[in-house]
C-alpha cells in the first residue's frame, strides 16, 4: 500500500494533522494501536490555547467547540489564605477555552469519517523502516496480516511510549528529563464546578486544582505521593483532602458527589531533540511531554501539527521544502518555552518532599511578587493563553 504521509498514532496530534492535510488534498493513513473506543476513554485536561482553536476551525472541526465550549478570562492561585486571579483578558486581551480533551479527539474523528479519511485500528509490531532516505515505509500487523505501507514522510504521533522516536538512532537524538517527586490524584464528578473560573491552590499539605468539563462535570486533582494507589482513596477521603487544601469559600461550596472516574497520573518534563530524522517527523507526545500543571500537552501537540502541516503543504504545493527544513528547531523554540512554563508553574504551587526552609520562602516570595507586579502577571498571563506560532 501506498500514502503521501503515514501517521502513527491515533491521538489528537495524528487525527489533527491528518485532517489538516486532507483539507489540502494530502493523503494521509493514520495508524491507531489501540481501538476507537479506548483513545475516547481517555480523561484528559481541556483548556485550550487560541491557537488550538483556530486550527480545529481551519480544519472545519469546530462547531460543537463553538456551541459548548466556554472562554474563561482568567484564573486563580490561591495562597497563604488568599486567591489572586490573573485576568488573561486584560492583560493579554485573550482568554483560553475550556472544552475536554476527550470531546477534541471525538469531533477529529467523527469529521475523518465524514472526509473518509482512512484508520487502521488495532495495529500491532509497527516497525519504520528507510526513514533517513527517500523512500520511507511503516510496517505492521493488522487483523493477523502484515501490512507494508509506503509513504514520502512519516509523522510519528505516538506519544511517549511510541515507536517512533526510539527509531530515531542515539547517536543522534538527545533526551532530556525531569521526573518530579509527586503525582496527581485526579477524579471527574457529576456535580457542578466549585467557581466559574480554575482555582490552582498552594496549601501546606500540598498542591490542588478545581477544573471543569462542562457547568455540570467537574474535574478535580490533588498532589499526591509518587507512590500513591488509586485503590487506597475512597471518595470520602478525597473529598475531605481536598477541601483541606481548598480556600475557605471555595470549600464551603464545594458540592461533593460519587467519582465518575478516578486516577493517578505521574509528573514529568521530557524533550527530545530533534524533532525529525531525514523523513520522519515527531509531533506531540512523542517528542515532549509537560506537567499538566500548565495545561500545554494537548496546545504543544497542535503548534507542532501547525509547523508540521505547513511544511508539507509547502512541500507539495510549492516543491519546497524551507518549511520541513525548519521544522524542528521552530517547534522546539516553542515547546523549550512551554517547558519551562509548566515547570516553573510547578514548582510554584507544589510541597516538594525535600523542599528545604529556604525553598519555601523562595515560593512565597514568588507568589508575593506575582500578587504585587503587574509586569509578572502578564507574563504569566501570556504563557498560560499559549505564546504565538
Ligand atoms: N502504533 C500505533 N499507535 C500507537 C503506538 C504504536 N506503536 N504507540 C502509541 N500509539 C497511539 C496511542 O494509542 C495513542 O492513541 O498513539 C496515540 C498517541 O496519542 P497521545 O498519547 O494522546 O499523544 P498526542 O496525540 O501527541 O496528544 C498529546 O494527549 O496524552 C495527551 O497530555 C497529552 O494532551 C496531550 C495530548
Ligand atoms: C483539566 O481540566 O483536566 C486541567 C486543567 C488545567 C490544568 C490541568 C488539567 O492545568
Amino acid at each position: 500500500m501506498r500514502t503521501q504521509i503515514c501517521i502513527i498514532g491515533g491521538g489528537p496530534s495524528g487525527l489533527l494533522l491528518s485532517l489538516l492535510l486532507h483539507r489540502r488534498g494530502i493523503d494521509t493513513v493514520v495508524l491507531e494501536r489501540q481501538t476507537r473506543e479506548h483513545v475516547l476513554s481517555r480523561i484528559r485536561a481541556g483548556v485550550l490555547e487560541q491557537g488550538l482553536v483556530a486550527l480545529l476551525k481551519e480544519a472545519g472541526v469546530a462547531g460543537r467547540l463553538n456551541r459548548e465550549g466556554f472562554e474563561h478570562d482568567g484564573t486563580r492561585l490561591a495562597f497563604g489564605g488568599e486567591t489572586l486571579h490573573i485576568d488573561f483578558r486584560r492583560l493579554t486581551g485573550t482568554p483560553v477555552t475550556v472544552y475536554g480533551q476527550t470531546e477534541v479527539t471525538h469531533d477529529l474523528y467523527q469529521a475523518r469519517d465524514e472526509a473518509g479519511c482512512k484508520t487502521v485500528f488495532t495495529v500491532s509490531d509497527v516497525s519504520l523502516s528507510g526513514a533517513d532516505t527517500d523512500h520511507p515505509r511503516v510496517s505492521y500487523t493488522a487483523d493477523g496480516t502484515r501490512h507494508t505501507m509506503d509513504c514520502d514522510f512519516i509523522a510519528g504521533c505516538d506519544g511517549f511510549h511510541g515507536v517512533s522516536r526510539p527509531s530515531i538512532p542515539q547517536a543522534v537524538r538527545s533526551d532530556y528529563e525531569k521526573v518530579y517527586p509527586f503525582g496527581w490524584l485526579g477524579v471527574l464528578s457529576e456535580t457542578p464546578p466549585v467557581d466559574d473560573e480554575l482555582i490552582y491552590a498552594n496549601s501546606p499539605r500540598g498542591f490542588a486544582l478545581c477544573s471543569m468539563r462542562n457547568r455540570h462535570l467537574a474535574r478535580y486533582y490533588i498532589q499526591c505521593s509518587a507512590e500513591d494507589r488509586v485503590e487506597s482513596w475512597s471518595d470520602g477521603n478525597f473529598w475531605e483532602e481536598l477541601k483541606r487544601r481548598l480556600p475557605e469559600q471555595a470549600a464551603a461550596n464545594l458540592v461533593t458527589g460519587p467519582t465518575i472516574e478516578k486516577s493517578i497520573a505521574p509528573l514529568r518534563s521530557f524533550v527530545t531533540e530533534p524533532m525529525r530524522w531525514g523523513r520522519l517527523f515527531l509531533c506531540g507526545d512523542a517528542a515532549h511531554i509537560v506537567p499538566p500543571t500548565g495545561a500545554k500537552g494537548l496546545n504543544l501537540a497542535a503548534s507542532d501539527v501547525h509547523y508540521l502541516y505547513h511544511g508539507l503543504c509547502q512541500y507539495y504545493e510549492d516543491k519546497d521544502t524551507v518549511g520541513l527544513d525548519a521544522y524542528s528547531a521552530r517547534a522546539l523554540a516553542r515547546v523549550w518555552k512551554a517547558e519551562r512554563f509548566s515547570w516553573w508553574l510547578t514548582n510554584l504551587m507544589h510541597r516538594f518532599p525535600d523542599q528545604s526552609p529556604f525553598d519555601r520562602k523562595m515560593q512565597i516570595a514568588e507568589l508575593e511578587f506575582l500578587r504585587e507586579n503587574e509586569a509578572a502577571q502578564k507574563a504569566m498571563a501570556e504563557n498560560y493563553v499559549g505564546l504565538p506560532y
